[in-house]
């Protein structure tokens, strides 16, 4: 029930020729998890266009400033374009609190047609407020071992083309290491070291999960929705991973925090407030 958004792009190796990928190919939603319970996943947000204010992708709370999503989902667009819906499981829900970036830090090796560093960082105007329903999550800094259940979290359609459910999903999905997500993939360098991959052999869990969301392994983040292969073809989707860009994350929220800029060495794509953390 979860929704991925699915590109059509063409492979010359027969059997992967479909991946799903950036929103603006294909509005394909495909059916799988089951509604979170309450109180699941605070972390979670709703990207958002401003002007529609129609969902677009998931992402995770990491920091009161800073949201983490995938690349595809803000390539090309100004911060300005896009709000940040928080604090509800339900996309309809009244008086939930939406916030505003003002910066979006792409990383910088983000490489769209190669499946590469598909992960970016939304600082925020304000600082999101907590409570019960608002929370950051962890950032998991271990390896994954065979046999992780990883929990995704998404908004998505009950059915292939139907409406969008306003309450959040959630479906559990096993975690597949790197060479046998590669050797799935008929070794395709598309699946690279940076990837947590992974898999549900209902055909479920194979596609699920707004591009972007956050995957959760005991309650830490550990991968971020990147693409996939069409629902019950029995491929292993790929996942950005947060301990391979561990220090991509770190070195842009302590920059935004730290008055001594000067000494971290990495620039950060628009410097506004720095000093404001
Ligand atoms: C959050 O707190 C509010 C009031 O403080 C309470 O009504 C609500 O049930 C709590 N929600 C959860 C998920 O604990
Ligand atoms: C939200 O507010 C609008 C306008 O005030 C109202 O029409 C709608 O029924 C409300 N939705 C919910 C879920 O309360
Ligand atoms: C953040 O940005 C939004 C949208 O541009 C604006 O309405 C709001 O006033 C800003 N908040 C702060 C604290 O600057
Ligand atoms: C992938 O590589 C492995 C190890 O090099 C090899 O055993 C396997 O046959 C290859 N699979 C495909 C589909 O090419």
């Amino acid at each position: 029930m979860l929704l991925i958004w699915v590109p059509l792009v063409l492979f010359t190796s027969g059997a992967t020729s479909q991946i799903l990928y950036p929103p603006q190919y294909t509005n394909n939603r495909i059916v799988g998890g089951e509604e979170a319970a309450e109180g699941l996943a605070p972390y979670q947000i709703s990207l958002q266009g401003i002007g529609s204010g129609a969902h677009s992708c998931g992402g995770a709370i990491i920091d009161e400033r800073w949201i983490i999503t995938a690349a595809h989902c803000t390539r090309g667009r100004q911060a300005a374009a896009f709000r940040v819906l928080t604090g509800t499981q339900d996309l309809h829900q009244n008086g939930t609190k939406y916030y505003y970036p003002d910066r979006i830090v792409e990383h910088s090796n983000y490489a769209p047609r190669k499946y590469r560093n598909d992960i970016a960082l939304l600082h925020l105007n304000e600082s999101i407020v907590f409570d019960n329903a608002t929370q950051p999550v962890e950032l998991d800094h271990e390896a994954l071992v065979p046999g992780s259940r990883l929990l995704l979290t998404g908004w998505g359609t009950l059915s292939l083309g139907g409406d969008v459910p306003a309450r959040l999903q959630s479906l559990e999905v096993n975690y597949v290491p790197f060479e046998q997500c590669r050797a799935a993939h008929d070794n395709s360098t598309r699946v690279d070291i940076g990837h947590v991959c992974t898999f549900n052999d209902k055909g479920r869990g194979a596609c699920h999960g707004d591009s972007g969301g956050p995957l959760v392994h005991n309650g830490k983040l550990v991968a971020l929705v990147n693409w996939g292969l069409p629902c019950a073809k029995g491929y292993p989707d790929a996942h950005a991973s947060i301990a391979y860009y561990h220090d991509f994350i770190r070195t842009h929220l302590s920059l935004s925090k730290t008055d001594s800029s000067e000494d971290l060495q990495e620039e950060i794509v628009t410097p506004q407030d720095e000093n404001r953390g």
